[in-house]
C-alpha cells in the first residue's frame, strides 16, 4: 500500500486556484522532494495531506484512508497516529523539554510514553544529553532535530516535512538532510519533503516539480543536487 496517493486534489482561495488535478503517489518507506517556486501551492499541498486544510475536490489517501473525507476532530485523531509534520519554524512548546516535546502527540492522542523508543530517537537524532533541555536552550539545528523526533515517535505513514532546512545555517540544514536520509532508511515512515535547495533535495530519491497547481513532472535524483539544479531550471525555464 502506498504511503500517500494523491488524487486530482483541487483548492482554491477565493478566486485563486492554487492546485487543479494534483496527482502524486509515495511507496512505503519512500522519500520524494516536492520543489517548485513561492506561492506554487507546496504548503498547502502538505496542510492537505496532513488533514489540516480541506481539499474541493480530489482525494488524499495516507497509508489507505482518505484524509480529505475525515471531520477536523477525526483527522486531529488520525494525523497524531500516522503522519508527522516538520515546519520551517520548528513548532515547538517553549514550556517543555526535549522530551516532552518529542512525546507530546502521542500523549495527546492518550498512549503511554515509551522510553525506549524516546532514547532510541534521541540517540538516532544526536540529542543524548539535551533530553531535559528548553527549546531555547538549543541550536536552531537542534530543535530541528526534536521536532523530527517528534514527527518520527509514532512510526507514522509519512513526514510531511515543510522546508524544514529554511532557517538553519547550511552545515546544520545538511545535517538535517542527513538525518532524515538516514532515519528514512532506518525507520519505515515515507517522508515527503518541501525545499528550494537542491543539496537538500538529493537527499530524496525523487523530485517532484510543481507548476501550474500541479504536478509537472517527477525524476529519480541519483542523489546529486547538481542534476536537481539543472531539472528545476529547465522545469521552469
Ligand atoms: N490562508 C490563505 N488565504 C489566502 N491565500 C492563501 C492562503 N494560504 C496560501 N494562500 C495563497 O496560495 C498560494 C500558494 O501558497 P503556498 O501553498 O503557501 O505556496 P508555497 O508553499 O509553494 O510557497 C499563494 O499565492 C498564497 O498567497
Ligand atoms: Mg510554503
Amino acid at each position: 500500500m502506498n504511503a500517500l496517493t494523491a488524487e486530482g486534489v483541487c483548492r482554491r482561495y477565493g478566486e485563486q486556484e492554487v492546485l487543479k488535478d494534483f496527482s502524486l503517489a509515495l511507496a512505503e518507506g519512500e522519500f520524494v522532494a516536492l520543489m517548485g517556486p513561492s506561492g506554487s501551492g507546496k504548503s498547502t499541498f502538505l496542510h492537505l495531506a496532513a488533514g489540516l486544510l480541506s481539499a474541493d475536490s480530489g482525494r488524499i489517501l495516507v497509508g489507505g484512508a482518505d484524509v480529505t473525507a475525515m471531520g477536523d476532530g477525526a483527522a486531529t485523531k488520525f494525523r497524531r497516529r500516522h503522519v508527522g509534520v516538520v515546519f520551517q519554524s520548528f513548532n515547538l512548546l517553549d514550556e517543555r523539554t526535549v522530551v516532552e516535546n518529542i512525546v507530546l502527540p502521542a500523549k495527546l492522542d492518550g498512549a503511554k510514553p515509551d522510553p525506549a523508543r524516546v532514547d532510541e530517537l534521541v540517540k538516532k537524532l544526536g540529542l543524548s544529553g539535551k533530553e531535559r533541555k528548553r527549546p531555547s536552550e538549543l541550536s536552531g539545528g537542534e530543535r530541528q532535530r526534536v521536532a523530527i523526533a517528534r514527527a518520527l515517535y509514532s512510526k507514522p505513514d509519512i513526514v510531511l516535512a515543510d522546508e524544514p532546512t529554511g532557517n538553519l545555517d547550511m552545515k546544520s540544514a545538511h545535517e538535517i538532510c542527513a538525518i532524515l536520509k538516514d532515519l528514512n532508511g532506518s525507520e519505515r515512515s515515507a517522508v515527503l519533503l518541501v525545499t528550494h535547495d537542491p543539496v537538500v533535495a538529493a537527499a530524496a530519491g525523487r523530485v517532484a516539480f510543481l507548476k501550474d497547481g500541479a504536478v509537472a513532472a517527477v525524476h529519480e535524483t541519483n542523489n546529486d543536487p547538481e542534476l536537481i539544479a539543472k531539472l528545476y531550471l529547465s522545469a521552469y525555464a
